[in-house]
């Protein structure tokens, strides 16, 4: 269990300087893992990402009967099962407080021939799920929520291919129907309001499937007979640019800073927060641009921003989805930023593993921002200096303990945040890679082991 009673402590101090080690991108991680356990073939898996999250597909995966073993310290190695290869006895599996695992396994899962439950924590189980359950039951899947929320149950097998114009910029929905769409008859068609991450189609080209896309549209035609193991049997995940962020965002802010972070993934769908830095006045310098595994990769340059420091921007349509994740850093930035800092369209924010709107602002009023919570986002105004002493809460969610744990590098005195072991939830190494580019944060014991674990590939598999 979770030490609960973990902290950071965090403290302005020096430029952050030097370079950082990222952990396996998490969303590609998820999606190498799943696609991997339906191919025909072995796939090894280089630098997945040492998540909690990523950890729940894996034991999810391996429940399912599928072999995964340690190959090599970085590298785990994945015995395909074949399209219908997860079909078997009822099975109930544990999703943890993973949001990508429960709606991306639905949509594999209502293909298989297999009554299956998924179940949540805590963190998960108030969340959304009639966003993937409807259009799976679209395409003949037999699958229900309760009332709307985890655990989901259902039976595969059955699936016809389906039209779906998507409401939500959801990469987890349009995965998950196009993951079905593997084993549903005829072709299955995604429309997106607004351009998402597209990894899955992306490494499901790599595997041979025929599917086709163009940043609003993706097509799949069902059923696909194989998946091939992509080229020479290995698979690299490049490193996370969602982790990337929470140090990008640190040296924009602290003065003189200087940072390298290398083997980023650039994926299109999710490069927003590299736009807004720019637009804040702390552009990204990449070099060295490349494609591994399907995926844009480069390496990331950020000299903190002379003189005048960070300009207010304002945040909303198209660049919202490719920067979601991101968000809680806008507003520590805004902070800090000369003039009005406006988040519009973000509503989305809310049903994430907290309500992102409003625990920001809740605590970053609480050390003395100027936000105000509006419906669908944030109004900013900065900049204002950020009191420490406050003892914040992290509310169990990852991404809110980080970015708390930045404004906490440009804050007066100490600030101390709860919940820091839910850093594991996607970056186990943040500790240590701030620490490493010499920032003032230290963790209370509970954390010091999953924080001496960054290194760590993947978790261990039988
Ligand atoms: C993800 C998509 C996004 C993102 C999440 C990971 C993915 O969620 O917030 O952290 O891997 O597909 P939505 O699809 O709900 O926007």
């Amino acid at each position: 269990m979770p030490d609960r009673s973990s902290r950071l402590h965090v403290a302005a101090g020096p430029p952050l300087r030097g370079e950082a080690l990222l952990p396996g991108d998490k969303s590609v991680s998820h999606r190498a893992l799943l696609l991997a356990a339906v191919a025909d073939g072995s796939t090894a898996i280089h630098g997945l990402s040492s998540s909690i999250d990523v950890s729940r597909t894996l034991g999810c995966l391996l429940a399912l009967g599928v072999p995964i073993a340690r190959a090599t310290d970085e590298t785990l190695r994945v015995e395909g099962r074949g399209p219908r290869g997860l079909a078997g006895p009822p099975v109930t599996l544990d999703c943890g407080d993973s949001g990508t695992t429960m709606r991306l396994l639905a949509g594999l899962l209502a293909g298989q021939d297999r009554a299956f439950r998924l179940e949540a924590h805590a963190g998960l189980a108030g969340r959304p799920m009639e966003r993937v359950v409807a259009p799976l039951t679209a395409m003949g899947a037999r699958i229900r929520a309760t009332e709307g929320r985890p655990p989901l149950t259902g039976e595969g097998g059955g699936l016809h291919g389906a039209e779906h114009a998507l409401r939500l910029a959801s990469a987890q929905v349009g995965s998950a129907i196009l993951l079905a769409a593997l084993n549903a008859e005829g072709a299955t068609t995604v429309v997106y309001p607004a351009p998402v991450r597209d990894h899955t189609e992306r490494l499901l080209a790599a595997m041979g499937a025929p599917v086709r896309w163009d940043g609003r549209v993706s097509r799949l035609d069902g059923p696909v007979a194989g998946l091939r193991p992509p080229a020479d049997g290995r698979l690299t995940v490049p490193g996370d640019l969602s982790g990337a962020a929470f140090l990008l965002a640190a040296a924009a802010l602290v003065p003189g800073s200087d940072i390298r972070l290398a083997g980023v993934g650039l994926n299109p769908g999710r490069t927003g927060i590299l736009d807004i830095l720019e637009a804040m006045g702390a552009p990204v310098a990449i070099s060295g641009w490349r494609v591994e595994g399907g995926e844009p990769v480069g390496d990331l340059r950020l000299q903190a921003p002379p003189g005048g420091g960070l300009v207010a921007a304002t945040v909303r349509g198209d660049l919202v989805p490719r920067a979601i994740d991101e968000l809680p850093l806008l507003a520590v930035l805004a902070t800090q930023a000369r003039g009005l800092t406006r988040l519009q369209g973000a509503a989305e924010l809310r049903v994430k593993e907290t309500d992102r709107l409003a625990v920001m602002a809740e605590a970053l009023g609480r050390m003395g921002a100027d936000i105000r919570l509006r419906d669908d986002g944030w109004e900013i105004q900065g900049p204002t200096p950020l009191r420490g002493g406050a003892h914040l809460d992290g509310q169990g969610d990852h991404r809110v303990v980080m970015a708390l744990a930045v404004a906490g590098l440009v804050a007066e005195g100490r600030t101390v945040i709860d919940g820091a072991e839910r850093v594991a939830d996607s970056f186990p190494g943040f500790v240590t890679a701030l620490q490493g580019l010499g920032a003032s944060v230290t963790v209370a014991a509970g954390l010091a082991a999953s924080a001496a674990a960054s290194a760590a590939p993947a978790p261990a598999a039988p």
